[in-house]
């Protein structure tokens, strides 16, 4: 097991799971309005198994979709992060950034801040030559942060989700790439 990297920001903490995480994960897993852009907002059980995965990957890597904490309450806003993409889509075996954020957590730059520092841990330590993002196409909010971070379109790269059927609206999913 490799030691979990703990990121500070202005005004964030990047961190390992804990416990206490589970109860605010769930309850934004379960928000239609969170999960607007994923097929189904997540029962406890997804919740809980999502947040195992995200445990497991930064004990595995160091890195990896990490907990974040507001620093000046202690607050669970959600996870930021980097995953190496471990699934079947056109995207797999990519180191990829991702974000999600309680809704009470949003508009105030903190996807962006976190993200930033996520990316300069991919570039720095890590040495990763590529990073991707990868969304449904009309997750504006996501494409947002991506260009906020540098991020530019690769459309070559675009792709339909494999699990979704055709004609489904979040079936069209967009690639984002930032080059080291
Ligand atoms: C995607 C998501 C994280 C974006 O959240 P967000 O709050 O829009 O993004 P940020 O945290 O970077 O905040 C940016 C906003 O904060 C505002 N802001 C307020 N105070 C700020 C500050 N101190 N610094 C920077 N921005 C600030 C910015 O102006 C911007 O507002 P705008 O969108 O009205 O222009 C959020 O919508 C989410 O969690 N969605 C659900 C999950 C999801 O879809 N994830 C992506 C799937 S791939």
């Amino acid at each position: 097991m490799i030691e979990a990297v703990k990121i500070k920001t202005e005004r964030l903490i990047l961190r390992q799971w804990q416990d206490a995480d589970r109860d605010p994960w769930r309850a934004m897993n379960a928000d239609p309005e969170v999960m607007r852009y994923f097929p189904a907002p997540l029962t406890a059980d997804e919740s809980d198994a999502l947040m195992t995965r995200c445990r497991d990957g930064i004990a595995q890597h160091g890195a990896g979709f990490w907990a974040l904490e507001r620093m000046q309450d202690g607050q669970f806003l959600g996870f930021v992060g980097l995953n190496c993409i471990g699934h079947d889509i056109a995207v797999k075996g990519q180191w990829e950034i991702g974000w999600r954020l309680a809704r009470h957590a949003w508009g105030q730059g903190y996807a962006t801040e976190a993200a930033t520092a996520s990316m300069a841990h991919g570039f720095g330590p890590m040495a990763l030559p590529r990073i991707i993002a990868y969304t449904a196409s009309t997750n504006l909010a996501s494409m947002a942060v991506m260009q906020r971070i540098g991020m530019t379109h690769a459309a070559a790269e675009d792709f339909d989700h494999p699990l979704l059927p055709e004609g489904h609206p979040l079936r069209r999913h967009v690639v984002w790439e930032k080059i080291a």
